[in-house]
């Protein structure tokens, strides 16, 4: 395991977590995936606020809800909102997901293809109230690839907070296996309802249920915590 554990204030987290990700994104030819929903916010903003330029990297979305396009739950959306639409310009090139075509399975073996060709230099995560990892739920196997999934209740309940009408009983991520391959990995974790599975997924046992805890077996993972977060460590 080597877990590098970077706990910060909150008031100087995306701040600072920004600063770095944007000495990464000035390095020619980053490919990157970025996830979406609550955590990445304050960061995504401070990165468009400090000048953050993506005009040279490659950037792939991790997941996607199977919500109707144009939706505000979308994960496309959030992406767009949260930080693309604050960009001076678009990334060199973005990857998401077509959750609209007949053939879901050729979809996220497109999405494995882009991202296998060449691979990820880094890839920013968040963790949900159950341990996953973008929408690897509980059960999802290590070596999982991108696919199609059922969703959780609680990533169901996270998804009408973000603004769904419609229920999403699926969605499409990268897996495990594909993010292990990452040649580094940031988790962004932040509050205090998420310190306890931080804790368990850096203290507790290795296992499917806590999806995260599959994230000890890379070589370069940098956990990202604010202070409640990283409280029960
Ligand atoms: C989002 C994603 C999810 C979230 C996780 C935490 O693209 O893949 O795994 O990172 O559900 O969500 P928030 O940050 O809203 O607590």
């Amino acid at each position: 395991m080597n877990f590098n554990v970077r706990v910060l204030s909150s008031a100087r987290y995306a701040d600072r977590v920004a600063t770095v990700l944007k000495e990464r994104t000035d390095e020619p030819g980053l490919r990157l995936c970025l996830p979406t929903g609550s955590t990445p916010k304050p960061v995504y903003a401070m990165y468009a606020g400090n000048g953050g330029d993506l005009s040279q990297t490659t950037v792939f979305l991790l997941d996607e809800f199977g919500l109707p396009p144009g939706g505000p739950a979308r994960c496309d959306a959030m992406l767009n909102a949260d930080l693309l639409a604050k960009l001076a310009a678009p990334p060199a090139r973005l990857e998401t997901w077509d959750t609209e075509t007949p053939d879901l399975t050729a979809e996220c073996r497109r999405m494995e293809q882009a991202i296998t060709d060449g691979g990820l230099d880094l890839a920013l995560l968040g963790i949900g109230m159950n341990g996953h990892i973008g929408m690897n739920e509980p059960g999802s196997a290590v070596d999982s690839r991108s696919r199609v999934v059922d969703l959780h209740p609680a990533t169901v309940e996270g998804a009408a907070r973000y603004g769904a009408d419609d229920e999403p009983a699926w969605g499409v991520t990268l897996g495990l296996g594909t993010l292990l391959e990452s040649r580094s990995i940031w988790l962004l974790v932040t509050g205090l309802p998420k310190a306890e599975i931080l804790a368990k997924a850096l203290k507790g046992p290795e296992t499917p249920q806590v999806p995260a805890s599959y994230l000890r077996r890379h070589s370069s993972v940098t956990v990202w915590a604010d202070e409640e977060a990283a409280s029960l460590l």
